[in-house]
C-alpha cells in the first residue's frame, strides 16, 4: 500500500505506515493535521477508496467553532469532510457493485441500526455521519467505505463531482416540498404552475439551491447582502436566476399573493432573515430551513407574525437536513443537467482548489466572494 501513496504524505509512526488527515479535536477552534495509519486492504464487501477531492463547508466551520466535535468512540480527534469525489482503488472479496478505477462519491449519513425510517429522517443518535457525527470524515488520503454508501460519478462531470453531497441537500428541500404539496393539493401541484422560488443566501447551498431549482424550470429569485455587480450575484444571475439585494428589498410585498413567493429556501441561518422572509410568502407557500447557527444568539424577532402569517397562509415550514438517496442520485443528476447547459457557471461555483498543506486556512476564514472551496488531495 506505501507505493501508490503520493510522496510527502507517507510517515511511520511506531513501524506502521500513516498518512496526513484533517481533523478537529476537543476545546480548540482549529483544524490541524494528524498521522493515522493507512486503511489495511478491504476485507470482505469492502471498497477502498483514493480520496480525490473534498470540499469544505461550513458544518466544518461550525464544528470547529463549537470546540466539541463528536468524535468516533475511543478517538480524540475526529477527520474532517464530509463533501468528498474518491476513485475506488481496491475492492474485497463479493463486492460487485464497483471496480477499480471508478469514481464514486460517499453518502454523510449511516443508520446505526436496521430501521424502517428514511435514513435522512431518523433522530439523532440512530446514526454516524462521516465527518461530522461519530465517525471520521474523508479529508485524506485514503478510506475504507461499503458500496451501498458509494455512488458512482460518470467520469464526465468528475470535475463539479465533489458539489453532490451539498447539491443534495438543496435537492431534498425541493422533493419533500414536492411530495408535500401534491399531498395537499393534489398531483397537479407545482407542475401546472412552477412555485416562485425565493433563495435567501450567496453561500454554497444557496448556490445548490439555485441549481435545483433553476434545473426544475422554476422561477428563481436570489435575495442577498451583495452589491448587485459582485461576482457571486453575477453568477446566480448566469445560472438563471434573478437578484434582490438587501438593501433596497425588505420581505414585504404590497400584494403578497401577487408578488411574493410559494416556495423559500433559507440559507443563511440567520433567524432574522427566517422571520422577515416569512412575509413575503404566499398563501399555501413552504419555506425550507436549510441554515442554522449551532450556538443560536439570543434575539428578540417578530415571531408572532411568522405564526399568524403562517397560520393564515397555510404555511408549511420545512426543517431538513442531510439527504435521501433519492435527493443525492438527482445531485448527480443534476450537476449532468448543468455540466451540458452552464459548464462555465457550473466551474465557477468552485473559487478555490488547494493542496492539503494550504487547506487549513480555509476552514477557519472566507474569502469574501468565495463560495465552495475544494481540497485536492489525489492527481
Ligand atoms: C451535511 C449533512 C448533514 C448535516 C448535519 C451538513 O453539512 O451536508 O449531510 O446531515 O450537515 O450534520
Amino acid at each position: 500500500m506505501t507505493t501508490s501513496l503520493s510522496a510527502g504524505l507517507v510517515v511511520y509512526v511506531f513501524g506502521a505506515v500513516c498518512m496526513r488527515a484533517i481533523a478537529a479535536r476537543a476545546n480548540s477552534p482549529h483544524p490541524f493535521f494528524v498521522e493515522t495509519p493507512e486503511p489495511p486492504p478491504p476485507g470482505s464487501g469492502e471498497v477502498l477508496c483514493r480520496t480525490l477531492e473534498v470540499g469544505v463547508c461550513g458544518t466544518d466551520r461550525e464544528i470547529l467553532h463549537s470546540e466539541q466535535p463528536l468524535l468516533p468512540p475511543g478517538q480524540d480527534r475526529l477527520v474532517l469532510g464530509h463533501e468528498c469525489l474518491a476513485r475506488v482503488e481496491q475492492v474485497g472479496p463479493g463486492v460487485r457493485e464497483v471496480q477499480p478505477g471508478d469514481l464514486v462519491t460517499p453518502v454523510v449519513r449511516r443508520a446505526s441500526q436496521p430501521s424502517r425510517v428514511r435514513v435522512d429522517l431518523m433522530s439523532f443518535g440512530e446514526f454516524t455521519e462521516r465527518g461530522i457525527v461519530h465517525e471520521d470524515g474523508f479529508a485524506l488520503p485514503w478510506f475504507i467505505d461499503k458500496p451501498e454508501f458509494l455512488f458512482p460519478v460518470a467520469p464526465q462531470i468528475a470535475d463539479a463531482a465533489v458539489f453532490t453531497e451539498p447539491l443534495s441537500i438543496a435537492e431534498k428541500a425541493a422533493n419533500e416540498a414536492i411530495v408535500l404539496q401534491q399531498a395537499r393539493l393534489g398531483a397537479h401541484a407545482w407542475i401546472e404552475s412552477p412555485p416562485r422560488v425565493l433563495v435567501t443566501g450567496l453561500g454554497p447551498i444557496a448556490f445548490g439551491a439555485v441549481l435545483a431549482c433553476r434545473g426544475r424550470g422554476w422561477p428563481v429569485t436570489v435575495w442577498g447582502r451583495d452589491p448587485a455587480d459582485t461576482f457571486r450575484v453575477r453568477l446566480a444571475c448566469d445560472l438563471g436566476a434573478a437578484y434582490l439585494s438587501a438593501a433596497t428589498y425588505h420581505f414585504e410585498p404590497e400584494n403578497v399573493e401577487r408578488d411574493g413567493f410559494d416556495f423559500i429556501v433559507e440559507c443563511t441561518g440567520s433567524d432574522e432573515v427566517l422571520v422577515r422572509a416569512g412575509s413575503a410568502l404566499a398563501s399555501r407557500g413552504v419555506m425550507a430551513w436549510l441554515g442554522s447557527a449551532r450556538v443560536p444568539l439570543p434575539a428578540q424577532h417578530n415571531v408572532a407574525l411568522l405564526m399568524r402569517q403562517a397560520i393564515l397562509g397555510n404555511h408549511l415550514h420545512l426543517g431538513s437536513v442531510n439527504a435521501a438517496p433519492r435527493d443525492f442520485a438527482d445531485a448527480l443528476g443534476r450537476i449532468a443537467q448543468f455540466h451540458a447547459s452552464h459548464p462555465h457557471e457550473l466551474a465557477a461555483i468552485f473559487t478555490d482548489r488547494v493542496r492539503p498543506d494550504d487547506a487549513l486556512w480555509h476552514y477557519e476564514n472566507r474569502r469574501p466572494q468565495g463560495i465552495k472551496t475544494v481540497i485536492v488531495f489525489g492527481d
